[in-house]
C-alpha cells in the first residue's frame, strides 16, 4: 500500500457527516485536517439531514461534501481519513450505522475506478442518497463520475428517495481556504520585535471590511461598537451573540488577508464554558480569534478559550461593556493603585498567551509603561501615542457617525457630510 503522498494529484470527493456532539465543530475540525492532506477546492454548505439506515431515534446528521486535490493515493488517503475519525473520537469498532462524531467517505477519486477490501470508488451507494448528491451537486453539478452516463445534477434530478428535504444549516466556505487560526496571527506577532506599529480598525459590514483589508490594516476588528454605529443601540451592552455572528460573517467575506478579530459581546463569557462556546460561534462565523473585556478576573475564560485552540486578544482599561455599572466612560489608571492594577492585568494576560491587549481610555504614561512591560503588542485607543499600535472605530475615523465622536478620535473624512449632500442632490433631482 502507498503510505506517503506521491507526485500525481487526484481530485477526491469526500463526504462528511456527524450526528453526535457539536456536529458543526466536528465538520470544521475534519475540514481543517483534510486541508493538511491537500488543497480543498470546494466545499458545500453543511446540511441537516434525517438519518438513513440508522436505528430509530438516531439524531439528525449534518452532512457536507468537499473536493480535495491531494497527492495521496486513494487507499493511503482512506487510511488518513480513518485517523481523522479516530482523532475526533470515533471508536475503531462500533455497531454499523451507530451515531458518530464524524464519518468521512471517499465518494470518488478523479477518474479512477477502484475496488479493494477497504475501498470502492466511486462510492457504490452514492447515487441513491440525497444527503450526498445534493451537497455534491452544489459544488460539482457537471461532474460525470467514471462508470456513470450522466452528470451529478441529473443524478440528483432523477433520484427517487423518501429522504425528507435537506435543510441548509451553515456555510462552511468561510472556514476553508483560511490560514490556520494561529498562523494568521504570525505577522502581527512579528511587528513589535521589528519595532513596527500595528494598525487596527473596526468593521461590521462587507464593504468596509474589504476596504480595510485592501488598505493594508494589520488586524480587522468586528467590534461590538457596531451595536452603536450600525445598529443604533445606546451602548454595546445590548449587542447579542447572534448579531455578532451575523456581522462577523459579513466582515469575513471582505477580509482575505489580515487576521479577523471577533468581539465577544456582553454576557457571553460569564463562565469559561460559556466563553468557549461563544468563541467557537464567532470562529465558525469566520473570526480568526476573539477579544474579550477584562484582566485578571477573566483569566479562567481566557485560558479556556486558548486551550480550545482559539487565539485571544485582551481588552483592559475603560471597558465599554461595563459602562452602565460605572456610570459613564471614565479614564483609567489615574491613581498609583489603579495603574498597578492595570499593569497586573496586562502581565497576567500576556503570560496566559494572548495575541495582543487593547488598552482603552488609559492614562498615556501608564499605557506606555504597560507597553514596555509586556511581550505581546498593546493596541491603544484613547491611551496616548506610546502603545505598540492603535485602533479606532472606523465610523469615527471617517466621520460616518456625526452624533458622537470620542475626543481622541480625529475624523479624517466626512462620510456623513457626503451622504447628506448626495441625499439632498438626489432629492432635488427627483423632485425637480
Ligand atoms: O468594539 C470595538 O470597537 C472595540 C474597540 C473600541 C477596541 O472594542
Amino acid at each position: 500500500m502507498k503510505c506517503a503522498p506521491g507526485e500525481t494529484l487526484t481530485d477526491y470527493g469526500i463526504a462528511l457527516g456527524s450526528n453526535v456532539g457539536d456536529r458543526l465543530s466536528h465538520l470544521l475540525t475534519a475540514l481543517g485536517a483534510l486541508a493538511e492532506l491537500g488543497e480543498i477546492r470546494a466545499v458545500s454548505a453543511a446540511y441537516q439531514t434525517a438519518p438513513v439506515d440508522c436505528e430509530g431515534g438516531a439524531p439528525p446528521f449534518l452532512n457536507a461534501v468537499a473536493e480535495l486535490r491531494s497527492a495521496w493515493g486513494a487507499e493511503a488517503l482512506w487510511e488518513r481519513l480513518r485517523e481523522i475519525e479516530r482523532g475526533l473520537g470515533r471508536p475503531e469498532r462500533r455497531p454499523q450505522n451507530a451515531p458518530r462524531p464524524i464519518d468521512l467517505d471517499i465518494l470518488y477519486a478523479g477518474k479512477q475506478v477502484w475496488r479493494s477490501e477497504a475501498l470502492t470508488v466511486p462510492h457504490p451507494r452514492l447515487q441513491g442518497r440525497r444527503f450526498v448528491l445534493e451537497p455534491l451537486a452544489a459544488i460539482r453539478p457537471d461532474l460525470v463520475l467514471p462508470g456513470f452516463a450522466v452528470d451529478v445534477r441529473t443524478l440528483l434530478a432523477e433520484l427517487v428517495s423518501d429522504e425528507p428535504p435537506l435543510l441548509r444549516y451553515a456555510d462552511l466556505g468561510a472556514a476553508v481556504g483560511r490560514r490556520g487560526l494561529a498562523e494568521s496571527w504570525a505577522a502581527v506577532a512579528a511587528l513589535k520585535p521589528a519595532g513596527r506599529k500595528l494598525v487596527c480598525l473596526t468593521a461590521g459590514d462587507y464593504a468596509t471590511a474589504r476596504l480595510l483589508d485592501e488598505g493594508g490594516v494589520d488586524v480587522v476588528l468586528a467590534g461590538d461598537s457596531l451595536g452603536m454605529v450600525l445598529l443604533g443601540y445606546q451602548d454595546t451592552v445590548e449587542v447579542t451573540l447572534a448579531e455578532m455572528v451575523q456581522h462577523t460573517r459579513a466582515v469575513r467575506r471582505g477580509v482575505k488577508r489580515a487576521p479577523l478579530l471577533g468581539d465577544l459581546p456582553f454576557g457571553t463569557y460569564a463562565t469559561p464554558e460559556l466563553a468557549v462556546a461563544s468563541a467557537r460561534a464567532l470562529v465558525q462565523a469566520g473570526a480568526d480569534g476573539v477579544k474579550l473585556e477584562g484582566g485578571v478576573a477573566m483569566l479562567p475564560q481566557v485560558r479556556a478559550i486558548l486551550a480550545a485552540g482559539i487565539p485571544v486578544v485582551g481588552h483592559i482599561g475603560m471597558l465599554p461593556q461595563s459602562v452602565r455599572e460605572e456610570g459613564g466612560y471614565k479614564k483609567k489608571g489615574r491613581t498609583e493603585a489603579a495603574a498597578a492594577g492595570l499593569l497586573a492585568d496586562a502581565r497576567a494576560l500576556d503570560e496566559a498567551g494572548v495575541e495582543a491587549i487593547v488598552l482603552e481610555g488609559v492614562v498615556a504614561a501608564v499605557a506606555a509603561a504597560i507597553s514596555q512591560e509586556v511581550s505581546c503588542p498593546t493596541i491603544g485607543i484613547g491611551a496616548g501615542p506610546d502603545c505598540d499600535g492603535q485602533v479606532l472605530v472606523t465610523a469615527d475615523l471617517v466621520g460616518a457617525f456625526p452624533w458622537f465622536r470620542p475626543p481622541f478620535a480625529q475624523a479624517r473624512g466626512d462620510v456623513a457630510g457626503v451622504i447628506r449632500k448626495a441625499v439632498a442632490e438626489f432629492a432635488e433631482d427627483v423632485r425637480g
